[in-house]
């Protein structure tokens, strides 16, 4: 098969499409989709967030230093794009969606509640690279709906439902099913 060369660009395909709850001292909860984003560190548990600084977003979570990372299930596909089409200058994301807006533990900006899973988060590190600024947040508390848990606080993916965004072809995608456990690949050095 030959290879085509195209012009430089991030397409890393899936990431997720992740809702951001971010308040700022005092004033009303915002909501932004987020789809730059991914695991820093494992210790501390750390994400990366790409931001714009034009977003509204922007300032709330620099003057609040934290923000919750809310993972939502393919059925709120609708609302995580109609998100990130409007500016909280201009409504009241909670309000006109319907989301649900709950108080979490370690940080003031809410918990969205029918999110299956949840990070509160807590400012580490701002690094300008040029059309966003990469956001280093550690994840303070961690919360997941008992129904997507197994017996052991496992999380069941099916029941997470999680979306996929796909960069470059602005497109949504649900996950199908389970491939396979981490370690499949040891097979491989057994028939060597
Ligand atoms: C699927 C999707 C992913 C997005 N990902 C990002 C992103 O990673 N970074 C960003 O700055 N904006 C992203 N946006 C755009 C913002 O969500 C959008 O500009 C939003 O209206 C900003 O809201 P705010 O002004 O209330 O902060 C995304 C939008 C969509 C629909």
């Amino acid at each position: 098969m030959a290879k085509k060369l195209l012009d430089s660009s991030t397409m890393l395909v899936p990431v997720p499409a992740a809702l951001i709850s971010c308040q700022k001292p005092g004033g009303r909860p915002n909501i932004i989709t987020i789809a730059w984003i991914g695991v820093a560190c494992s210790r501390p548990p750390m994400l990366a967030l790409g931001i714009r600084p034009g977003r509204f977003s922007h300032a709330l979570i620099r003057q609040a230093g934290e923000l919750v990372v809310n993972i939502p299930r393919r059925d709120l596909l609708d609302k995580v794009d109609w998100c990130g089409l409007v500016s909280g200058r201009d409504k009241d994301k909670f309000q006109e969606t319907g989301l649900t807006a709950i108080p979490g533990q370690k940080v003031t900006a809410p918990l969205i509640r029918e999110c299956p899973l949840n990070m509160e988060c807590q400012l580490r590190h701002v690094i300008p690279l040029g059309s966003h600024d990469l956001f280093l947040v550690e994840v303070v508390a961690l919360w997941a709906d008992d129904d997507i848990l197994d017996e052991n606080n496992q999380v069941n993916v099916a029941h997470m439902d999680p979306l996929a965004y796909c960069a470059g072809v602005y497109e949504y995608w649900g996950l199908s099913r389970r491939l396979g456990r981490f370690g499949i690949g040891k097979k491989l050095s057994a028939q060597r």
